[in-house]
């Protein structure tokens, strides 16, 4: 079986033998060659040059034997081409060139074009598989909604989205149409990578935990599962959810194929909570990859151990990979999760 037919049987929940392997944000700034490419263009620059997206793609997949190539882009890209610019601030994280003040602000945002301006990430991913062939999986992705709005109202990277929360709570008439707004650009988006052949989508609700258990649907699900509702049919979906472990009770009726976890809650611990047509992926923490490679071979092996027999599991770190990770270390977890029987 080769790695893509193991991915997607994952996603069926019909794998034996050893999980699939793919890391998230895995053409990031922990490869040397990823940061050379940096120092001569933009992020945005790669991730709008289809040649240059798909060379960022395949970085991590030249080093390392996994089994799926994810497409480098970004989620912000979505506000981006709704008319919301965004930069790199200077001290780290996201800036966007204006904060959504109020119901005006989301009557300007463009939902009619804004896909058409992501065509990009549609010939990236065209070409992405002609290089990658018929033998690995494909990955696209998207923000959540409520992850995006996170980023569009409080404009910018924060702890805790402080204005986003408070508009939800406050008027969330208003609120609920910036929702409707991003999930109509979301689902046509989304139906464009799935006609570009992805094998599976993620949809990333990083700042999933900011809503409260009361309007855990309203905020946030309620919206995912509309899009999923349109795409689902077309390809699978995997949700990120970015939760405490407590509350993972309240994800059951998704509507879609798997949640992938952060380390934060036991994957064997989720899988007697949540329905067992679930695919789970993750959960490595990521910190993990900037200690040793005898470090994490235990805490793979710890994992793997506990998922064994797990015909649904898709082996991933609960969050990005850092910066700092070391190269042997992602060394030690391919070998690891390739040598498990
Ligand atoms: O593996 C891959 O290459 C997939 C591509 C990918 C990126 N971002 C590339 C990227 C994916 C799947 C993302 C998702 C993403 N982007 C999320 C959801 C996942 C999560 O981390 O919770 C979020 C919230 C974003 C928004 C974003 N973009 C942030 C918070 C940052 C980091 C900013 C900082 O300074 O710390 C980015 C930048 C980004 N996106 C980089 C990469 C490789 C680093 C860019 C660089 O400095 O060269």
């Amino acid at each position: 079986m080769n790695s893509r037919e193991k991915f997607i049987s994952s996603l069926h929940n019909k794998n034996h033998g050893r999980p699939p392997l793919w890391v998230m944000r895995q053409a990031g700034r922990y490869l040397p060659e990823y940061r050379k490419l940096r120092e001569k263009y933009t992020f945005l620059e790669m991730v709008k040059t289809p040649e240059l997206a798909v060379e960022v793609s395949l970085q991590p997949l030249k080093r390392f034997e996994l089994d799926a190539s994810i497409i480098f882009s970004d989620i912000l890209v979505v506000p981006e081409a709704m008319g919301q610019p965004y930069y790199f601030r200077d001290q780290g994280g996201i800036g966007m060139e204006f904060k959504l003040e109020t119901e005006n602000c989301i009557n300007k945002l463009d939902a009619d074009n804004s896909v058409d301006k992501l065509s990009y990430v549609k010939d990236a991913l065209l070409l992405l598989r002609k290089q990658i062939g018929d033998s690995k999986a494909m990955l696209g992705f998207c923000g959540s909604p409520w992850t995006l709005a996170c980023y569009m109202i409080d404009g910018g990277s924060s702890p805790d989205f402080p204005r986003t929360v408070n508009w939800a709570k406050t008027s969330p008439n208003s609120f609920a149409k910036l929702m409707e707004k991003i999930s109509s650009v979301l689902v046509n988006y989304l139906n464009m990578q799935a006609s570009s052949g992805v094998d599976a989508i993620q949809i990333f609700d990083s700042w999933n935990a900011l809503c409260p258990d009361k309007y855990l649907n309203e905020w946030s699900l309620y919206w995912i599962n509309q899009i999923s509702l349109e795409v689902s049919n077309k390809v699978p979906i995997i949700l990120y959810a970015k939760t405490p472990s407590g509350r993972l009770h309240l994800f059951s009726n998704c509507k879609v194929s798997g949640i992938s976890l952060d380390h934060k809650t036991k994957l064997s611990d989720a899988r007697k909570i949540l329905p067992s047509s679930f695919t789970l992926q993750g959960n490595l923490n990521p910190n993990v990859m900037e200690t040793s490679p005898d470090n994490v071979e235990h805490k793979t092996l710890k994992l793997l151990n506990e998922m064994r027999g797990d015909s649904g599991h898709i082996l991933n770190l609960g969050h990005g990979i850092r910066p700092n990770a070391k190269i042997e270390c992602m060394e030690a977890l391919v070998k690891t999760t390739r040598e498990f029987t």
